[in-house]
């Protein structure tokens, strides 16, 4: 952006069409596709899963991340505003927007935690290294690190305190900058460590594992999760992509950019198993690890290599600054609601939004001990959520709130708005304008009246046992 681009209402624009690929990306593209999406692909048993997670991703996801994108480039503001805007007044709409700033505030209050795990790794990389270390000792060390509440509660604030720090600095210097400079750098590590993995004995089952669906695991629960997970890894159903989409020009390609970041977010999280899975079956370890996969394959793999101090430091490290562009995204949403809305300056509105979601997620940073109420203890009082009769603790219960059911509820809401509320001048002026992909209107909103509803619908029906 520079200085000179401001629209008639000062918000900031971004430079390019580049700009705003890059930064959309970057805040797509994190603990999502590296952290998150191996280990539940592990858990739900491989090949099925990433089908069905694929399937969702073209089918609802690109489709409802353009009509976020045309929202808010439409309206020009953050999600609330945006809704307000394009209905009449008085429309419970609005609620929409509000559902997907408190998805943003839950959302960060627990990515915030696994971030300072990845610091903590980062931290212990320089200082000591994997170097020497037995795969036991580091598989113990991450269950350490899990149960250990005040090396939580310590990072997760550092981690607060950096986002806070980048929001307050502006959409400009901060989110635009910081996507631009790491995201090339996050994929060329990840192709340097996929060539690692090539050349390892368990490359071949691994591709069996990720790409040769198996039937016979599929469960309800599993594709609730693919499709929760579908929204969470391109930041959609929260109105994450509203806020970027507000600061993108008239004339740029919304659909192309909209495709080039589901393109880059899905290669991202697929090369991020092919590095995962070959360790895993190489070493005899197992798939379905849960969330410590990357923080003990990882190291396992760095431990038995020449340099490993530095590919471990300079892989945390990353990790690190891609949960950041990921962080920023979901504070951004918070506060430019708060701002727009309460009519609040952005240093107030950050300190008080960010503030308040390092406090929401204390819980998380104390839910790996046993002896926690937010651990165990809270194990009984949420079991309501889950099939089995025991629930989870704090951290992994609002994980499978807000990613299963918050965002796809919202990302139903917004394609609902897009495909029948708004008119259809807006609709069509903002999907075409300088768009290469006009001959793709009439598909495109076809599939976010029809395909989109009974898709999210049957999954949520079925998963709650309606159908
Ligand atoms: N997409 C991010 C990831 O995959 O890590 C997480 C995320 C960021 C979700 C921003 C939602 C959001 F608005």
């Amino acid at each position: 952006m520079s200085d000179t681009e401001v629209s008639s209402e000062n918000r900031g624009q971004w430079s390019s069409r580049w700009g705003f690929i890059l930064a959309a990306a970057g805040g797509a593209v994190g603990l999502g596709n590296i952290w998150k999406f191996p280990y539940i692909t592990g858990e739900n048993g491989g090949g099925y899963f990433v089908l069905m997670y694929l399937i969702f991703i073209l089918l609802i996801g690109l489709p409802i991340m353009v009509a976020e994108v045309l929202v808010g480039r439409t309206a020009q503001k953050s999600p609330v505003g945006a809704f307000r805007s394009l209905s009449k007044k008085g429309s419970p709409w609005i609620l929409s927007g509000w559902l997907g700033v408190l998805t943003g505030f839950i959302i960060l209050s627990y990515y915030s935690v696994v971030a300072g795990w990845a610091m903590h790794y980062t931290w212990f990389s320089i200082t000591q290294g994997f170097t020497g270390m037995e795969a036991d000792a580091i598989g113990k060390a991450f269950g350490t690190l899990y149960a250990d509440t005040s090396t939580n509660v310590f990072w997760h604030l550092i981690f607060m305190l950096l986002t806070i720090g980048v929001i307050l600095g502006g959409i400009q210097r901060g989110v635009e900058r910081a996507a631009r400079i790491l995201m090339p750098v996050l994929l060329l590590m990840l192709l340097v460590l996929l060539g690692l993995a090539i050349s390892s004995d368990g490359f071949g089952r691994a591709l069996d594992f990720v790409f040769k669906p198996d039937f016979s695991k599929v469960t309800g629960a599993g594709v609730l999760e693919a499709l929760g997970h579908s929204f969470f890894t391109l930041s959609l159903g929260m109105g994450a992509m509203i806020t970027y989409g507000s600061y993108l020009k008239k004339k740029e390609d919304l659909v192309a950019a909209s495709g080039m970041i589901t393109i880059l977010d899905t290669v991202i999280a697929l090369v991020a198993c092919m590095v995962l899975f070959p360790i895993t079956f190489s070493f005899g370890l197992e798939p379905a690890a849960g969330p410590g996969l990357v923080f003990v394959n990882l190291p396992i793999a760095f431990s038995q290599l020449a340099g490993g101090v530095f590919w471990s430091t300079l892989f945390f490290a990353l990790l690190v600054l891609a949960a950041l562009t990921s962080a920023i995204s979901l504070l951004e949403v918070v506060v430019s609601t708060f701002i727009d809305e309460f009519k609040m300056s952005r240093p107030v509105a950050t300190l008080l939004c960010g503030g308040a979601i390092a406090l929401f997620g204390l819980p998380s940073a104390l839910s790996g001990s046993e002896d926690s109420f937010f651990g165990n203890g809270f194990k009984d009082h949420s079991a309501f959520l889950f099939d089995a009769e025991t629930g989870k603790n704090w951290f992994d219960t609002f994980d499978h709130l807000a990613s299963n059911w918050l965002l796809p509820i919202g990302g139903l809401l917004i394609a609902l708005f897009v495909s029948w509320r708004v008119s259809d001048r807006a609709r069509e002026e903002g999907f075409k304008n300088g768009s290469r992909f006009m001959r793709w209107y009439w598909h495109w909103l076809i599939t976010l009246r029809y395909v989109v509803p009974i898709g999210v619908l049957s999954v949520i029906l079925h998963k709650i046992g309606l159908i």
